[in-house]
């Protein structure tokens, strides 16, 4: 397989106040991680999925995996770690050798379409590292301790970072190297640190990442939409 998707989803999900992560939420149905993992393991481009998970929820993962029927070689559940970038390296460490691509891709987006993983992998062949992203619609404002307004930040050229981003896997190993131990917030930030540019691809409003509690109505109404 040349591309791979690792699928990080090892997080507490704390914001969420549930007393289970929170990818392993119900929407329509079917846990929130079972839906992200079927994006990438029924998608033609994506020949591994690895999904990382917390160490505690590995078996109960390969159970649920089995129940909705995804199994085989081009599945893997592995353990994640205790920040988000060490989870991906323990899927990064899975992957085959003859891996050119990866796209790395939140266990809480489950709404991606084919589309945009079609064209996130087609922009990393193409270019080397790419992201999904948005473009910022509000206005922003920066404000200080009292919440008080200091700046108002221009926000032409300013995008909104989703999943999938990724790298040719070669970029990526040494952008992991570079970066040491600094903390990330996501894997283009290690890429740009190590000073590989990443390209922008336009990303969808409905590919929410779910954080909160109303997350959960908002892409239950999206999925009905998208299967009407
Ligand atoms: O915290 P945040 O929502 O930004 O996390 C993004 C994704 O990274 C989530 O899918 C979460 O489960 C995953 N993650 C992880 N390992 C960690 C922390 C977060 O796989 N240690």
């Amino acid at each position: 397989p040349t591309v791979a998707a690792i699928i990080p989803a090892a997080g507490s999900g704390s914001r969420m106040k549930l007393d289970h992560p929170k990818q392993y939420h119900q929407l329509a149905g079917t846990p929130i991680l079972i839906h992200t993992i079927r994006a990438f393991y029924h998608h033609p481009a994506i020949g591994r999925t690895v999904v990382v998970v917390p160490a505690e929820w590995l078996e109960k993962t390969r159970e649920m995996l089995a129940e909705h029927g995804l199994s085989g070689d081009t599945l893997t559940v592995v353990a994640g770690g205790q920040r988000r970038q060490d989870s991906v390296m323990a899927g990064l460490r899975v992957l085959d050798h003859d891996t050119e691509v990866v796209l790395v891709h939140d266990g809480a987006r489950p709404l991606v379409s084919a589309d945009l993983i079609t064209r996130s992998a087609k922009a990393v062949h193409k270019h080397g590292a790419a992201i999904a992203a948005v473009p910022v619609k509000d206005t922003l404002k920066r404000g200080d301790k009292t919440c008080r307004i200091t700046a108002t930040i221009d926000r032409n050229n300013l995008w909104q970072a989703q999943t999938p981003q990724g790298a040719k896997l070669s970029l990526l190993f040494s952008a992991f190297e570079t970066a040491g131990e600094m903390d990330v917030t996501d894997e283009a930030m290690l890429l740009e640190h190590a000073g590989i540019p990443v390209m922008l691809v336009e990303g969808e409003e409905t590919n929410l990442k779910i954080t909160r509690p109303e997350d959960l109505p908002l892409a239950e109404s999206i999925m009905q939409q998208k299967t009407a």
